[in-house]
């Protein structure tokens, strides 16, 4: 490599370096996973984006301008600046997969990057799998957040206060015993790991053909199968150190703009955000001084 080519190559690490720190800086909170997941972003550079569960928009804003990104939730609460290509449906996302096309909304170009984070039951991250799978191309991954509960409340199906990852880490147990061909693992990220699932066979039908069965077998399995057996290697759980999670991910970004150009954009948008809704503030705070007291 040319002396020329490794100094560029330095100066835009750094200048990425940069903008990222100030777009961290200004986003309103950030969860450990957000960071992984930007990471992850970053590296992948996924084309089409498919979330599950969006809330506030906090993991959708991730995903770079440009990119087709679809969202899903039945009550979305959208609090964060989205792009022109993005489209949320406020539906469930069975209501969603029964409904829709997958193909169709991401204009005929395959599925990258998938996040499942919707209902932390483990039927609905298997059927959210499932219809992922079937949607899905040879490179696509699949993120699934809550794999790796930190106690039994939290994991309980019934939402407690505070934390709740539910029990969706069945998901990872059954994957790993059915669909051994799958590459499997969780990275130990706070607060409650994140799955990453590839190797994905849009033909295979052992899930759907079996759907009933393994619904109830792994249902049945309460928090004291992890606690008595050795949880980590159960869940295959990773170190969540950059080299590591990397070997899991396909090797080629999908989209071909400078990184250095994404970041920015996507920094200069949440910027813009934060703008708009100080210059809304202080509009409002005006208006309540200049109004005639009663
Ligand atoms: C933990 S939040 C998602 C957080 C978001 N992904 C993030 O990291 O910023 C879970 C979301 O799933 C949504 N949800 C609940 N049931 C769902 C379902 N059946 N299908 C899709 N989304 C669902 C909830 O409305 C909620 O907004």
């Amino acid at each position: 490599m040319s002396t020329q080519l490794k100094r560029f190559q330095a100066v835009s690490r750094a200048y990425v370096g940069v903008v990222n720190r100030e777009y961290w800086r200004i986003r309103p909170y950030a969860l450990p996973y957000f960071h992984l997941l930007d990471r992850m972003h970053q590296y992948l550079l996924p084309r089409t984006y498919l979330e599950i569960g969006v809330s506030s928009g906090a993991s959708m804003t991730l995903s770079f301008p440009g990119a087709l990104n679809i969202g899903v939730d039945p009550e979305p609460k959208v609090a964060m600046p989205l792009t022109r290509t993005t489209t949320i449906f406020a539906e469930t996302s069975d209501e969603f997969f029964a409904g829709r096309e997958l193909g169709t909304l991401l204009a005929g170009q395959p599925l990258d990057l998938a996040f499942i984070d919707g209902m932390h039951h483990f039927e609905f991250a298997l059927r959210d799998f499932m219809n992922i799978e079937r949607n899905a191309a040879p490179e696509t991954t699949v993120l699934v957040h809550d794999c790796y509960p930190i106690d039994e409340p939290s994991a309980d199906r019934v939402r407690p206060p505070g934390l709740w990852s539910g029990d969706v880490w069945k998901l990872i147990v059954l994957l790993k015993e059915r669909r051994p061909e799958l590459r499997v693992s969780v990275v130990d990220v706070g607060p409650t790991g994140l799955g990453v699932i590839t190797g994905l066979q849009p033909d295979s039908t052992v899930l759907k053909d079996s759907y009933e069965e393994i619904e109830s077998k792994y249902s049945q399995l309460t928090y004291s199968y992890l606690e008595n057996g050795d949880k980590a290697t159960i869940l295959n759980l990773v170190p969540n150190n950059w080299a590591t999670v990397q070997l899991l991910l396909p090797a080629r970004p999908r989209r071909h703009e400078p990184l250095p150009l994404l970041v920015s954009h996507r920094a200069a948008l949440a910027g813009w955000s934060v703008v708009r809704s100080k210059a809304r503030r202080q509009r409002l705070k005006l208006q309540k001084r200049t109004q005639p007291k009663p």
